[in-house]
């Protein structure tokens, strides 16, 4: 008999800022919901329950090829039917892509009853994540996996260190422009100057030694980033303003979440994360850009899976 798991994989935010590629934070909402089934017909079968016209060749598509990844693993004729209802815009920089990808992978984990660890779920993940950026990063799926803050000290081979944080809010306004991971990292420049590596990797050192340390001074003063923040924020109307005010308004600071467009700030206390929220409207406002902004905190759970009742 088919068995079907229903799973809600939450957004994510790659990057932390200072950490490109090797940090990553799991949030509250947004999540989307799956519905995988397992099957003894060899294939990807996948449905959109959404209006996003994403691929629905398995090859293609962000589920889909992670699944197809599993398949030839266990070289048996497993096969998989996958319903997805995206809830995380694609192209909003709170990792929608690797939302699929890691809710497919704990999904089909749970039906072939838990015979991955999470490390080798996420080199699942990682491939859905190749077909959404052209590159295998492990910033979202990570995290999205864990739940918590995570770090990806190495990819080649997987090395993942869960980081202990002190409790955070997370503010995220998504100006209603897409950013396609692969335009975002294309423009990138391929060498750093070695006097802005030193600041980078001391930023990185300091806010995992802030989360670690529950030292929020030190979170906020690590939240900076000379290399990739300089070019991306172009892409992000209104970006400076919302950095400023957000942090006028008392967040320890924040900035472009994955590759953009969304921002983040993170705050101690929910109450300035709402204060963040309504600077960040007004910006937003100001402008006369559509825009969605919301508080959330960090989720330590990772994609919830519906156990029957
Ligand atoms: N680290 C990736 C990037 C995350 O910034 O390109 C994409 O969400």
């Amino acid at each position: 008999m088919n068995k079907t798991i229903k799973v809600f994989p939450p957004g994510t935010v790659a990057n932390l800022v200072c950490g490109f590629d090797v940090l990553g934070l799991c949030l509250h909402e947004p999540a989307d919901e799956m519905q995988v089934t397992l099957t003894n017909n060899r294939q990807v079968i996948i449905t959109s329950a959404d209006g996003y016209n994403l691929p629905s060749n398995p090859a293609l598509n962000t589920a889909g090829a992670p699944l197809l990844e599993i398949m030839q693993q266990l070289n048996n004729d497993t096969g998989f039917e996958v319903v997805i209802k995206k809830n995380i815009k694609p192209g909003s920089g709170v990792g929608s892509s690797a939302a699929s990808a890691a809710g497919a992978v704990v999904a089909a984990n749970y039906l072939l009853d838990n015979i991955f660890s999470k490390e080798e779920m996420v080199s699942f993940a990682m491939f859905g994540e190749k077909v959404a950026s052209g590159v295998k990063h492990a910033d979202n799926v990570a995290p999205c996996i864990y739940g918590g803050i995570t770090l990806i000290r190495s990819i080649f081979p997987l090395d993942i260190v869960s980081i202990p944080a002190p409790p955070l809010f997370v503010t995220v306004v998504h100006p209603q422009i897409e950013v396609k991971t692969s335009d975002a990292r294309q423009i990138l420049k391929k060498q750093v100057l070695l006097k802005d590596a030193i600041k980078q990797w001391g930023n990185i050192a300091g806010l995992v030694a802030g989360f670690m340390k529950n030292d929020y001074e030190l979170i906020g003063r690590s939240l900076e980033d000379v290399i990739i923040e300089p070019i991306r924020s172009i892409l992000i109307p209104g970006f400076d303003e919302v950095k400023k005010k957000s942090k006028d308004a008392g967040a320890l600071g924040g900035g472009i979440s994955g590759s953009g467009p969304s921002v983040f700030m993170l705050s101690k206390d929910e109450v300035t994360a709402n204060a963040v929220k309504l600077e960040m409207h007004a910006v937003y406002n100001g402008i006369g850009l559509d825009h969605h902004v919301y508080v959330t905190r960090i989720n330590n759970e990772g994609v919830r899976i519906e156990t029957a009742p």
